[in-house]
């Protein structure tokens, strides 16, 4: 699978790619919901002169989008507008929207180009790179997809200043899971600071590049991309809270398994606990809840024979792919949780 191009300077660096010859011909439909149509389409349009004549389709916002039968809709609005080949699909959004356009774009006469605009942080780090695309299914989150990499991804920064403070924590927390797993310096960085700057952008963009150009098909090393999200997962559908906040309650289990089982230092697990409940309150799960979960757990796509398995680290930089965890540790991972924030952390 060939990764598309990421272009890092913005809508100029846009307005420039589209006047080459390979886009000549090229049908815009820009794939948009209606926080990104008022927040980010007019500063699109201003800037990019190709894209003044686009057509768009306006889709629900947030992960409600990612349904067949959203995709059947923008299906049917394409072949009514005849859209042939030439016919490119621009995701203005964040990482939903390149998620399910990625989807339409991969199905719709055997596969069109699409350019991903990711405009919440999390898009940019994580969801709009790598080329996989997905819809929900069946109550299973994206548990219909393709390999489908975007032609193009333009990153800028730009649009993350409409993000609320939450949007802006669930970016973090995917920065964080990928600098875990791939570099531990700029892991160390961005839990003191907090913040990403247009260069750590950068760079965790290209280590998940990285990552994915040694495993395109998520058959071995890629993997470790999922750091935290087997819990994540879980937590995002029982507790309906954001992907990428349950992501960051998720490595906070899976780093408190991984000082049990791989000996990860407690001093990097407690830090970064401190992080995260610096800025969000924990939730207390009960037996209940756990039992609830596990089947969550069981059901996602990295259990294999029945037996869970997970991503855990052994240290910062140092993650190890599908260790066998049972049920009575993930309910302790999960359990110890709301009480250790409420503790001061066991
Ligand atoms: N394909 C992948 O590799 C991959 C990786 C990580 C996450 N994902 C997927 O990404 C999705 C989560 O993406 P997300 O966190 O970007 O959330 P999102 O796309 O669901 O958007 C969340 C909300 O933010 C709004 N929004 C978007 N841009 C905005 C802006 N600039 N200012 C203000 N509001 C804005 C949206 O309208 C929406 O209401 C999940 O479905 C997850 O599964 C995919
Ligand atoms: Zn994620």
């Amino acid at each position: 699978m060939k990764q598309g191009r990421t272009l890092y300077g913005g809508l100029r660096s846009l307005a420039r790619e589209l006047e080459k010859p390979e886009w000549a011909g090229a049908r815009y439909t820009i794939l948009l919901d209606e926080n990104t149509f008022q927040l980010c389409l007019p500063q699109l349009i201003s800037q990019v002169e190709a894209l003044q004549e686009a057509e768009f389709i306006e889709v629900p916002a947030g992960e409600e989008c990612k349904s067949l039968e959203v995709a059947a809709q923008v299906w049917q609005t394409l072949l009514e507008g005849g859209a042939d080949r030439n016919a490119v699909i621009v995701n203005l959004g964040g990482g939903s929207v390149c998620d399910l356009g990625g989807f339409v774009a991969a199905a719709y006469k055997r596969g069109l180009r699409h350019i991903n605009l990711p405009t919440t942080l999390l898009a940019m780090v994580d969801a709009a790179i790598g080329g996989k695309t997905a819809v929900d299914f069946g109550d299973v989150k994206n548990s219909l997809g393709f390999f489908h990499p975007a032609t193009l991804t333009v990153i800028d920064q730009a649009f993350c200043d409409t993000l609320s403070d939450p949007q802006r924590l669930c970016g973090l927390v995917e920065a964080v899971k990928t600098a875990a797993v791939a570099d531990p310096a700029l892991y160390r960085q961005i839990i003191a600071t907090s913040t990403l700057s247009a260069a750590d952008v950068r760079q965790v963009v290209r280590l998940k590049r990285r990552i994915v150009q040694a495993d395109p098909y998520d058959l071995g090393i890629r993997r470790i991309l999922n750091f935290g999200h087997t819990f994540g997962h879980a937590i995002e559908v029982h507790s309906h809270l954001p992907h990428g906040i349950s992501v960051g309650i998720g490595m906070a289990a899976a780093m408190y398994l991984s000082t049990k089982k791989l000996g990860l230092d407690r001093e990097a697990y407690l830090s970064y606990f401190k992080w995260l409940t610096g800025r969000i309150d924990l939730p207390r799960f009960t037996l209940k809840d756990t039992e609830a979960m596990l089947p969550l757990m069981h059901q996602d796509k990295k259990s294999a024979d029945g037996e869970l398995r997970c991503v855990l680290l052994q240290e910062p930089g140092a993650a190890v792919i599908d260790l066998p965890v049972s049920d009575h540790e993930v309910r302790d991972a999960l359990l110890q949780l709301g009480k250790a924030q409420q503790g001061g952390s066991r």
